[in-house]
């Protein structure tokens, strides 16, 4: 394993270690069993509390800082697993043999070219668009390579019918760099022509949109600075492709290793915003393409995935280590809410956090600008958690640190949702697909304070 690779699973390590030493080890009874439904709970605004289905896939114990996929802790799979093996257990429920891994890849490695969703995002401004809102429009898109689904139902292809793939032709795409002077331009033909009759709800549907929202994602960061999606190399891993196809450049070991870990960490968690929008539009049986577009969208506000773009624009506001108690006093006076802290339902340090501070500590020591945000972020962490810790329960969340690791490795802000999105797809889907398998549609109520009984009155009559 390469020298630096190995320093960045020391890391986790290290964090795990100070994780487990600060917590201990009961699952909350109340929040790990079987529901006699219905059940009571007692429910807060913005459904605090509101228990709305069981789950196999993770669990966040708040009071203790615990996030578990499938049973196994967020430490253990940072440290040893990869995003291909968290995705496929998610997904499938636990981890792949050695031939499911290969089988996996090389159908999410299939996906990944998507030339006529690309061709047809092209013909968009992306670069006027921001890139939350061009991934959202990204998946729409790539829904419309099934189009049957649109023009007849759902109900109505049988197993006769042949669906049309828009990604059956191909675009020129760029060629991987062999040190021409000038880029190539080459037409890839997708081999990954789905078997018809094509379930959008279904397990491929859920490989086709992993895929898809990280070749979304990449393409848009190119298209926004005029430049052409690029191929995935067959030799590089989930996180590595990523990076490759934002870049162009094949990333080193270490940038690959960080954004894996990365992927990891914000792979699902619970029944947060966008997990719960995907959710309430599956539960209508709409499809999983449209769902995960939801998911995308509400995952873009900053008191969610958004977070994490504030964060850096927030640490540039400071403008260094030297001026953070002056703009905490002030932040404080005003009652603002510090972006990148709190969490509905941590009560405790996120344990994502616990990784992502150190690995913005190592990463950004060869960047300047990187290493003055982390500088101030760290003590703006200190007076935040000083005054907010014990009295509010406010500690940095995942999008806190987040930031800095990924402007160490010179991404612009405004893709940083987009890659919260690349990996939490993973959560989304596979929470979709469980709860369709005993859907029961999301209908809440309100409390009507409105009034009764007014007069209508004809609009010429009124004042
Ligand atoms: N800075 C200062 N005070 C805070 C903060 C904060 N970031 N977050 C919560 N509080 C205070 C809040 O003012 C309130 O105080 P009081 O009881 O005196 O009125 C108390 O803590 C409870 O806050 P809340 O707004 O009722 O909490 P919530 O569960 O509704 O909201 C949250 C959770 C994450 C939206 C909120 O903490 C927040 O706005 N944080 C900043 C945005 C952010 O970092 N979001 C990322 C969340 S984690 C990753 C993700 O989901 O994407």
């Amino acid at each position: 394993m390469h020298e630096q690779t190995k320093e960045i699973t020391r890391i986790i390590l290290d964090a795990a270690k100070l994780a487990r030493q600060e917590t201990d080890a009961e699952p909350e009874p109340e929040l790990t069993k079987r529901a006699k439904w219905p059940i009571e709970c007692i429910v807060g605004p913005g459904l605090e509390g509101a228990i709305a289905c069981e789950t196999e896939i993770g669990y966040v114990n708040g009071s203790k800082g615990w996030l578990v996929y499938r049973g196994y802790d967020i430490f253990d799979l940072c440290a040893y697993s990869n995003y291909e093996e968290v995705s496929y257990l998610l997904v499938h429920g636990a981890m792949p043999t050695d031939g499911q891994l290969k089988e996996y890849k090389k159908k999410i490695f299939q996906y990944f070219h998507m030339p006529k969703t690309l061709r047809l995002l092209t013909h968009f401004p992306i670069e006027e668009m921001t890139p939350m809102a061009a991934l959202r429009f990204g998946t729409s898109l790539m829904r419309q390579e099934f189009t049957t689904v649109d023009k007849v139902g759902l109900q109505s292809y049988g197993s006769g019918s042949k669906l049309i793939s828009s990604d059956e032709d191909s675009i020129a795409m760029e060629t991987k760099p062999r040190g021409e002077e000038r880029a190539i331009y080459e037409f890839m033909k997708n081999d990954a022509a789905p078997a018809s009759p094509w379930n959008p709800s279904g397990i491929e549907a859920c490989y086709h949109l992993i895929a898809g929202v990280c070749a979304l994602t990449a393409s848009i960061a190119r298209m926004r600075r005029g430049l052409s999606p690029v191929a995935p190399d067959p030799e590089l891993s989930h996180s590595g492709n990523l990076l490759y196809m934002m870049t162009g450049k094949k990333p080193t070991p270490l940038e690959e290793r960080i954004m894996d870990v990365s992927l990891i960490l914000h792979a699902d968690h619970g029944m947060n915003a966008s997990t719960f929008a995907s959710m309430v539009v599956a539960s209508t049986l709409s499809d999983l393409y449209l769902s995960i577009g939801s998911g995308i969208a509400a995952l873009t506000g900053p008191l969610h995935g958004g977070a994490n773009e504030k964060v850096i624009e927030m640490l540039r506001e400071i403008g260094g280590a030297g001026k953070v108690d002056a703009w905490f006093a002030d932040a404080v006076e005003k009652k603002q809410k510090i972006m990148g802290f709190g969490h509905r339902v941590y009560k405790a340090y996120d344990p994502r956090a616990r990784v992502l501070d150190p690995l913005a500590d190592f990463m950004s020591r060869n960047n300047a600008e990187s290493r003055g945000m982390y500088e101030t972020a760290k003590k703006l962490e200190k007076l935040v958690v000083a005054k907010l810790g014990s009295a509010k329960k406010i500690f940095p969340n995942v999008d806190f640190y987040s930031g800095i690791v990924y402007h160490s490795m010179s991404i612009s802000a405004e893709l940083f949702t987009t890659l919260f999105a690349v990996s939490r797809v993973a959560g989304w889907t596979a929470r979709v697909q469980e709860y369709l398998l005993n859907n029961r549609i999301f209908r809440p109520r309100a409390l009507y304070v409105g009034q009764f009984n007014k007069k209508y009155v004809p609009i010429d009559d009124r004042a």
